[in-house]
């Protein structure tokens, strides 16, 4: 912790408490939380919406210039505080000379990924349904009518979806319960290897189809003419979305990152493992679609409606499909603990209770707002909570949710936590605390005072309206 930061009362600050084992375990959590469902579920579909190759190019460029700097920012932020996220922002303003409402930025973010992860486990479930399904056989041969009555008899079943989502809370109420060493080490340093081979052979045997070439040329070859201005945008949220940014996530996990571990090092092997992970996503995921003859812009059904049905075609398409959705599972249930850590933490010092009671408390919360997400897929598909307000008209509770967190919360999560390590920072002790010097952190400067705030509000902004 910086000596600035030492010199006031922190009365919550985990001094000899564990911490990461390694700079590995760091890597492999913090990797866990960005590899999810956005890049397995969300990073095809919409660059299959988005016409490819250039989308996927803007997006690298977001994930660089604005992604990493921020990820670095966060880390720092985490790590210098050593508390929860509220907490960290509330002292750390106070060592800075900063006002005292910082703390809310860690409010913000606490809110964010609780109420991410409150849709997010309904997803998370429709993955456990689908290892089911597809352990079952239930893709084999089967048209596309039976596979679209599969997922839609799933999203309008609230016993269904209310089972799913119960079984996934409790994975990751129970992982949380352990703690950092005992819960999430153990489980990242399993789950993450898991998810790199299965990967891998999916990957693997996409290569072996007809149409991997198509589907490389569809990834890596620009057609500028297909991305719209709205493309640009996406690509620009999502690069947010799935680094975990603006959650104070990564803020939980670098508050335990020991101290001689470089953050700028990290940063870029979090966000060079995340890149992959959607890449590769890609390439195991369209070859089999064009092999099929079907549309890369399906939309979110993609993995849960075109998949299946490339499933049900080829050889020992039971056991990859098994493979497919287990993996899905595994990285979204690495990304939840991510998201309920920061609460967590906050329950265990502010109000003194222990771990597993916290991780209790938190849990049942998360689920019982989850609820409005199950209802919103059936029973109350049509009710519009927030209609009077423009932007929310037409929109059911999980649209809500989904909107509020991704294209307000996470951006201004963001925008606000480049702000204060840019302006309220004294950039000496950041140069030091990053072991950066010259031209690289004046880049980094740049990046996070000026280049980083001023594209995110275009996003904000444009979103808004
Ligand atoms: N990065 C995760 C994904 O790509 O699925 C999503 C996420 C995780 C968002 C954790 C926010 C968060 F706090």
């Amino acid at each position: 912790m910086s000596s600035q930061a030492q010199s006031i009362q922190m009365p919550h600050s985990r001094q000899g408490s564990p911490m990461w084992s390694s700079r590995l375990a760091f890597i492999l959590a913090a990797t866990g939380s960005a590899v999810g469902l956005g890049n397995i579920w969300k990073f095809p579909y919409i660059t299959g919406e988005n016409g490819g190759g250039a989308f996927v190019i803007v997006y690298l460029l977001c994930i660089a210039m604005i992604g990493l700097p921020i990820l670095i920012a966060e880390i720092y932020l985490g790590r210098r505080g050593r508390m929860s996220p509220i907490n960290t922002m509330k002292y750390l303003a106070r060592a800075d000379g900063s006002s005292p409402h910082w703390k809310y930025l860690g409010w913000m973010g606490v809110l964010a990924a609780f109420l991410i992860l409150s849709f997010y486990s309904v997803i998370g479930g429709w993955s456990i349904a689908y290892v089911g399904h597809a352990v079952s056989g239930d893709f084999n041969l089967a048209d596309s009518a039976t596979i679209g009555a599969m997922f839609g008899s799933m999203l309008q079943s609230p016993s269904t979806l209310l089972t799913w989502h119960s079984v996934f809370v409790l994975m990751v109420v129970a992982i949380l319960s352990g703690g950092i060493r005992g819960g999430l080490e153990k489980t990242v340093n399993i789950l993450m290897p898991l998810l790199f081979l299965l990967l891998l052979v999916m990957v693997g045997y996409a290569m072996s189809t007809s149409e991997f070439m198509r589907a490389v040329d569809f990834l890596f070859t620009p057609d500028f003419s297909k991305l719209s201005t709205e493309g640009v945008l996406t690509a620009l949220g999502h690069a947010f979305f799935t680094l975990s940014l603006g959650s104070c996530a990564m803020m939980a996990y670098g508050s335990f990152l020991p101290k001689e571990v470089s953050i700028v090092k990290t940063s870029v092997a979090i966000a060079v493992v995340d890149t992959l992970v959607a890449l590769l996503a890609g390439l195991a995921i369209f070859p089999l679609v064009f092999a099929n003859g079907m549309e890369p812009g399906a939309g979110p059904g993609l993995i849960f409606q075109t998949l299946p049905l490339a499933f049900g075609q080829m050889p020992a398409g039971t056991l990859f499909a098994s493979l497919f959705f287990f993996l899905l599972l595994v990285a979204a249930i690495t990304s939840a603990i991510s998201m309920l850590e920061p609460a967590i933490e906050w329950l265990e010092e502010q109000r003194g209770i222990n771990r597993r009671l916290a991780a209790v408390i938190a849990g049942v919360a998360v689920w019982s707002v989850g609820l409005l997400s199950v209802f919103s897929l059936n029973t109350w598909a049509d009710f519009y909570p927030l209609s009077f307000m423009p932007v929310f008209a037409e929109k059911t509770f999980f649209d809500v949710i989904d909107y509020l967190t991704a294209n307000i919360m996470l951006p201004l999560g963001g925008l606000f936590i480049v702000l204060y390590v840019g302006r309220c920072m004294k950039p000496e002790i950041l140069s030091q605390e990053l072991g950066l010097k010259g031209m690289p952190f004046r880049l980094l400067m740049f990046l996070i005072r000026y280049l980083s705030p001023a594209l995110v509000m275009v996003v904000f902004i444009y979103n808004l309206i």
